[in-house]
């Protein structure tokens, strides 16, 4: 508990946290606040005007310790405590008019944003490489206020990734966030329908070609936003771009390949959103984790004897479910303080689960030469060139 002007939180940003005032004779909170700036920019700006409700009167304050006490008498303000905003899928606003694809949006994390955004009146693109899975996992969502429209891509296939390109286009005429979602995660040594290694080949570069192809709508939508979904293996993903692909499986172990492909993720946001940036685009990129969320992503790793051991203890320890997993790439893709170039995930224990929240990604993901040339190979590899 702290009295304003003494240790108070003056410099300290306040960015995704709430403040509780409270009245200093009874400890009745009054009001709580969420102010995203420092403390002393807050105060010191008169337009700050509060309205509270306390014993039916209705008063009005400035946060201002000086003029606090001598105009209103009753009250003196302190901070009973920094409280952390919660971030929720109430904070979703209508959205009406919008339209948005999912990649992967059948299962886990995607569903759920499929559902969360359909719920809130957008035009939701349930992009999936089965349609009857895409059509299926459709049927169990209840009423909505917008549409699904379930429609066939599998990004382990250039072609099909084209065809989804040319039949998005010739329907819609605008596009407000590509949530590029979908994943495998630890599969064996194997390649794409053209031949790429398939996990960086769906993670990475089957994004990559989507993106670039959609890029043209994406630029000609006010605001639109681009949110690749990442984790928090990035951290331990290594670019080796000598052997970029683990030709014919050399050096190849399924993790190392997945945690290369979710480094890949955030390489390509952070590179796009400088691309963006200096042509000065209405357009951003933005990254997100989930943590680690109840979905389908482990049914190659469930099969290893190390998961079988220790299924139980990370369930308790550190999942949350597909909602709390989705989160962070809802809020990356909706929150209008949210700005490009940013990394959203859970704020708990090792980033685990928990409140969505802006994090931190390692140093290799904003590796810029690193990012350029992953930039290089992908428009070489899938033969597709980004008009920026
Ligand atoms: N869950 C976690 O703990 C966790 C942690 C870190 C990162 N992530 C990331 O979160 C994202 C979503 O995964 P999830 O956890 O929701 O897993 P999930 O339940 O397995 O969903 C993955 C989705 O990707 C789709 N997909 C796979 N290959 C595809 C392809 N070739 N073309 C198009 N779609 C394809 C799947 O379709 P099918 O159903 O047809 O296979 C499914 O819809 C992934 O990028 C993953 O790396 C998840």
């Amino acid at each position: 508990m702290k009295e304003f002007g003494k240790g108070f939180p003056g410099n300290q940003s306040l960015t995704n946290k709430k403040l509780l005032f409270g009245l200093w004779e009874t400890a009745d909170i009054i009001c709580e606040i969420q102010i995203n700036c420092k403390f002393t920019e807050f105060i010191n700006n008169k337009s700050n005007v509060l309205y509270i409700e306390q014993e039916s009167k209705r008063r009005q304050f400035f946060y201002q310790f000086s003029s606090f006490d001598a105009e209103h008498k009753i009250l003196r303000g302190y901070i009973m405590s920094t409280k952390k905003e919660k971030w929720t899928s109430d904070n979703i606003p209508n959205l009406d008019g919008k339209v948005i694809i999912v990649t992967g949006g059948n299962s886990g994390l995607g569903f759920e944003t499929v559902k969360l955004f359909a719920q809130k009146g957008a035009e939701v693109v349930l992009a999936c490489r089965s349609v009857e899975k895409g059509e299926a996992a459709k049927s169990t969502i209840g009423k909505i206020k917008g549409q699904i429209t379930v429609m066939k891509l599998d990004l382990a296939s250039l072609e099909n990734v084209k065809e989804f390109v040319n039949q998005f286009k010739a329907k819609y005429e605008r596009l407000d966030i590509l949530f590029n979602n979908a994943g495998i995660m630890t599969t064996p040594y194997g390649l794409t329908e053209d031949g790429l290694e398939q996990q960086q080949g769906v993670n990475h570069f089957g994004h990559f070609a989507l993106t670039a192809q959609l890029f043209g709508l994406l630029k000609a939508t006010k605001g639109s936003r681009v949110v690749n979904t990442s984790s928090t293996g990035h951290k331990f993903g290594k670019m080796d771009f000598n052997n970029l692909l683990y030709e014919n499986g050399k050096e190849y172990t399924p993790m190392n390949a997945y945690r290369r492909s979710k480094l890949e993720n955030l390489l390509f946001t952070y590179e796009m959103q400088r691309r963006i940036e200096k042509e000065g685009l209405d357009i951003k990129v933005l990254a997100a984790h989930p943590g680690t969320a109840r979905t389908e992503i482990g049914r190659y790793a469930e099969k290893e004897l190390w998961f079988k051991l220790f299924k139980p203890l990370i369930m308790l320890a550190t999942h949350h479910n597909a909602y709390g997993g989705a989160l962070p790439q809802v809020r990356a893709g909706i929150d209008a303080n949210a700005k490009g170039g940013e990394y959203f995930g859970p704020d708990g224990y090792m980033e685990q689960k928990g409140n969505p929240v802006v994090v931190k990604s390692n140093k290799a993901s904003h590796n810029e030469q690193d990012a350029k040339q992953l930039w290089i190979e992908s428009e070489k590899l899938t033969g597709v060139t980004f008009d920026i």
